[in-house]
């Protein structure tokens, strides 16, 4: 085959992709789908694009499979301790300018752990500021494209192995003692989680006065990584705060928007004017 006749079999099976489930495909980085998908054409046995879009035509439970491989949902509670470090700070200080009226938002929450992190500093704040009583007013919007993903986050039930970044002192102060470990229910009231597919829908809630959107865009191209960075500086409330993955750089008209204030962190500012 030619790899004119590949590439056009590879797009025929995108598209296929995107008409029967949805996923933008064109706004992921063609290397990282063609790594996937041939992943789950190993697994099935076919050596072909055009074999496998006929195979996910009769069998509807490969694309759960392949929706399963493509946004692919590694995460961890406090996952890079550094950044939540560095967060803290300012998340004392957005909390007492809103008297606990913070609103935050993790895109791409995979299985919660990244939204029940930034519920757990939230509660810190709140505990450090002698203001639990306030935590009832925050919100965290934990969205993601993946319903399986979504439903472990609405069960919000976690082995030992997404704990080994989190601080064992807040383990015990926020989780349940016997596994699978659960929030306390005061954390699990402010989380809110729902379906939000980020290349095509705004965010739902803004004003955030904190984004987390964390090994996430690194999937889409560049194109989408540029609109997506527009949205979060639209979606963000002056003064917000905008945190990406470590590999993650901010480019485009955004960056004019935002200030990088701790660069190995991936934290951005919105001016508070
Ligand atoms: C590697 S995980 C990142 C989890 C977490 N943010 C972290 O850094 O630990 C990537 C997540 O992005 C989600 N995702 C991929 N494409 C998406 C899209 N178009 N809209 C929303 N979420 C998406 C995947 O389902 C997956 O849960």
């Amino acid at each position: 085959m030619t790899s004119e006749q590949d590439d056009r079999a590879f797009r025929a099976l995108t598209q296929q992709i995107t008409r029967a489930r949805g996923l933008a495909c064109d706004s992921y980085k063609d290397r990282c789908l063609r790594r996937r998908i041939a992943v789950r054409m190993r697994a099935r046995g076919v050596h072909s694009f055009t074999d496998y879009g006929r195979l996910l035509d009769q069998d509807a439970r490969e694309y759960d499979l392949l929706l399963d491989a493509l946004t692919i949902n590694v995460t961890k509670f406090f996952r890079n301790l550094e950044t939540w470090r560095a967060l803290a700070p300012r998340l004392a200080q957005r909390w007492t300018a809103r008297r606990g009226e913070v609103r935050a938002g993790s895109a791409g929450c995979a299985s919660g752990e990244e939204p029940y992190t930034v519920a757990v500093a939230l509660a810190e704040t709140a505990r450090r500021l002698g203001q639990e009583g306030l935590l009832g007013r925050a919100r965290v919007d934990a969205t993601d494209i993946d319903r399986t993903s979504l439903e472990r986050t609405r069960a919000a039930e976690y082995g030992e192995a997404a704990f080994t970044e989190m601080p064992a002192e807040l383990v015990r102060r926020y989780f349940t003692a016997e596994l699978p470990r659960r929030p306390l229910p005061a954390l699990q009231r402010i989380v809110r989680v729902a379906k939000h597919d980020l290349t095509s829908e705004s965010p739902p809630a803004p004003p955030y006065d904190l984004v987390v959107c964390r090994n996430v865009v690194i999937y889409f191209d560049r194109p989408m990584q540029e609109r997506l960075f527009s949205l979060f500086a639209d979606a963000l409330a002056p003064g917000g705060v905008l945190v990406l993955g470590k590999v993650e750089t901010l480019f485009g008209p955004a960056r004019e928007r935002l200030v990088l204030e701790e660069p190995r962190e991936r934290i951005y500012r919105r001016p508070a004017s």
